[in-house]
């Protein structure tokens, strides 16, 4: 399995730009889907907080599931914000996200048990492999911004064990609409209902990390909110890693059927991916109030907006210029999706640029901006789209990235 396990290709990318910016490159790396800290601090309250937790030694272990004045914050916000009503041990508290997706995939999938996932998406391959599941990627259209319907899964239902989606989605910054998601919940529904007590049911993680910065009209939608009978099926991820800009704290949550929380709990207490608990202390005391970590996002979602319209209409006024450019309006998170159709064209040099790894490198050399082809996110090496995070750039250097994208583009024979 470690043989054959492809590590992260956007990390891959990372060490690439890395090297060339220690080389004394002015590169704007786009590429990461995380926060510079000095742009983006967390909170300042919960960096205190943190900083008061360890003065008052707060060191030892926390309990498995997460400290319970957390698990009850967390509990009063879900249900302050999402309407959610879940129990203190129906939650799991552990160090971000990806211990609570590994803990989830652990639980439920044994050697050859079907996943299905939507391409692009996040690291669900991956998973998948070190699980042994047998992967079913489908793949998504622009035309849905990217998101999966229920008419592309269903062929695949049966004898899935397990429906990875995330909405908001990375990488593209896209949403369900209610119609999309309550169309996937009627056919997970429809399917476990065929299924017999002996056998799993057809179980969906819905990861929301990035529920909380979606923007204009765009809202997030959820299973279990939409249909109430979804619950003994979902299993939630969530966390402060993307809403807090607070990757490098280490906390996230996940909230489902009590059955299988139990059970990752038991993985989570092997591997001991806690959240440290100083930090688990002071995520409790910050969203004791739950309009805190509202206004937090309220500014962190205007200073993200900024940003992504500015490259989206960037991209717009390149299009306008007859260039085979598109993107897609920002919805949610730190991503835009764009489309450079650049393959074919001839550089200055001569070269051809034949994929979209070709297009990748002329970018990064001509432009000086790293973005993340979205074959990195399992979708096809010749696909033209992209995604361009804004988590690491100042308002003022919008402009920049756009003019030096339009230059290299110019410089194109098509
Ligand atoms: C969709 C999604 N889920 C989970 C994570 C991981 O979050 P964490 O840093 O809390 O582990 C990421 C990180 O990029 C993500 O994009």
């Amino acid at each position: 399995m470690a043989e054959t396990l492809i590590g992260s290709e956007i990390i891959k990318l990372a060490g690439i730009i890395k090297e060339k910016i220690r080389q004394g490159e002015k590169i704007h790396n786009l590429t990461i889907g995380d926060f510079d800290s000095n742009l983006f601090p967390i909170p300042s309250e919960l960096e205190n907080a943190i900083i008061q937790a360890y003065q008052a030694h707060e060191t030892n272990y926390p309990e498995a599931d997460g400290l319970l004045i957390l698990r009850e914050a967390i509990q009063k916000f879900l249900k302050g914000t999402l309407g959610l009503e879940y129990e203190v041990d129906e939650i799991l508290v552990a160090g971000g996200a990806r211990p609570l997706i590994f803990t989830i995939f652990m639980a439920l999938i044994d050697e050859g048990d079907k996943v299905i996932f939507p391409v692009p998406s996040w690291n669900n391959n991956h998973y998948t492999h070190i699980l042994r599941g047998k992967p079913v990627m489908l793949r998504t259209m622009a035309e849905d911004y990217f998101m999966p319907n229920a008419s592309l899964i269903a062929p695949y239902v049966q004898e899935a064990t397990l429906l990875a989606l995330c909405s908001p989605l990375n990488p593209t910054g896209t949403v369900f609409s209610e119609k999309q998601l309550k169309g996937i919940c009627e056919l997970v529904l429809e399917e476990n209902s065929k299924r017999s007590s002996e056998q799993k049911p057809l179980y969906v993680m819905y990861d929301q990390i990035y529920w909380t910065l979606t923007y204009g009209n765009y809202r997030h939608f959820d299973p279990v909110t939409l249909y109430p009978e979804m619950r003994p099926y979902t299993i939630y991820v969530d966390g402060i890693s993307k809403s807090l800009a607070a990757t490098g704290v280490r906390v996230g949550w996940s909230i489902g059927p009590r059955k299988v929380i139990q059970k990752m709990k038991s993985l989570l207490s092997h591997i001991g991916a806690w959240a440290p608990k100083p930090e688990q202390f002071a995520t409790a005391q910050y969203f004791q109030d739950i309009q805190r970590p509202l206004n937090f996002i309220s500014n962190l979602k205007k200073e993200l907006l900024i940003r992504l319209e500015g490259i989206y209409q960037g991209i717009q006024s390149i299009k306008a210029k007859g260039y085979d450019v598109e993107a897609i309006e920002p919805q949610a998170g730190l991503y835009l999706t764009v489309k450079f159709g650049l393959q074919g064209a001839k550089t200055p040099d001569g070269k051809i640029l034949r994929a979209a790894a070709d297009v990748h490198d002329y970018l990064l050399q001509e432009a000086k901006v790293a973005i993340v082809p979205f074959y990195a996110f399992g979708d096809d090496p010749q696909s033209d789209w992209y995604r361009i995070s804004v988590g690491t750039i100042e308002r003022n250097t919008v402009q920049v990235i756009v003019e030096q994208l339009e230059k290299a583009i110019m410089q194109l024979q098509f």
